[in-house]
């Protein structure tokens, strides 16, 4: 989403009743995924300068993610409601799969797409006077243009030049489309097979009433009739009958 899209809405949805609370722990369940996968790339490197930059960086994504849930926490309880609790995040395993060079051109579109959407939200909230939420948002900007700068110099260092690194990021972009249009094909797949199990569910329902009209089904233990037991022979009902003895010969 663009800084120009980003513009056009915010007027909006920041507007609908909770929504504020709620996007901020989004950005920080979006924070802790970003430490996550820092945390991978920290242990997997094999240069120990990218390490230290790399440990710096997950600090402050951690950093980030407290910030974003405690002012999110703050509006919950402003709005009568329970905070939404400690933000978790999946990994892709983002490092192992892309490698380092395309890890880095990876971070850094998320770096400078963050920073962008960002710069919107402050200003917004500043419009507003809500000085609380741009400070966190001042704040955290300071971080994700150190984030920006310092991942675009490692990737040209190990692209090997600014135009391989260029073409880097192009390569990230087409690999994050495809990711994107994956999940959306999950996603969509998810709801279409609710759907039809809901619709099959449906159909079947007359069916499954006229069997159970015409052979109603009996749960649990059935006991036999009472009459039936009671007018049974009490010793056939214990006890096989004996053969009986043959009559000895005259
Ligand atoms: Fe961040
Ligand atoms: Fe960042």
């Amino acid at each position: 989403m663009n800084a120009l899209l980003i513009k056009a809405v915010s007027p909006i949805v920041w507007r609908i009743p909770g929504h504020d609370a709620r996007k901020l722990f989004g950005f920080a369940r979006a924070e802790q995924g970003s430490r996550i996968d820092l945390e991978a790339a920290a242990r997997l490197t094999s240069s120990s300068e990218r390490r230290a930059a790399y440990v710096r960086h997950l600090l402050d994504e951690g950093r980030h993610a407290q910030m974003f849930s405690l002012r999110s926490a703050e509006l919950r309880r402003k709005a009568g409601k329970e905070p939404y609790g400690v933000p978790r995040a999946d990994t892709d395993d983002l490092f192992e799969r892309l490698g380092e060079v395309r890890f880095l051109a990876f971070v850094h579109r998320g770096e400078g797409r963050g920073r962008r959407q960002f710069e919107v939200y402050r200003d917004w909230f500043g419009r507003r006077g809500d000085d609380r939420t741009r400070a966190l948002f001042d704040a955290i900007l300071k971080d994700e243009r150190r984030h920006e700068a310092y991942t675009w110099e490692l990737l040209v260092e190990l692209a090997g030049g600014r135009a391989e690194a260029r073409a880097e990021l192009r390569r990230a972009t087409a690999w994050e489309a495809w990711r994107t249009w994956r999940r959306a094909g999950r996603f969509l797949a998810e709801r279409v097979y609710f759907a039809l199990m809901a619709a099959l569910y449906l159909l079947l329902l007359p069916f499954a009433l006229i069997a159970r009209v015409v052979k109603p089904v009996s749960h649990g233990w059935v006991m036999p009739p009472l009459e039936a037991e009671l007018s049974r022979p009490r010793a056939e009902a214990r006890t096989p009958a004996l053969p009986r003895r043959r009559p000895a010969n005259p």
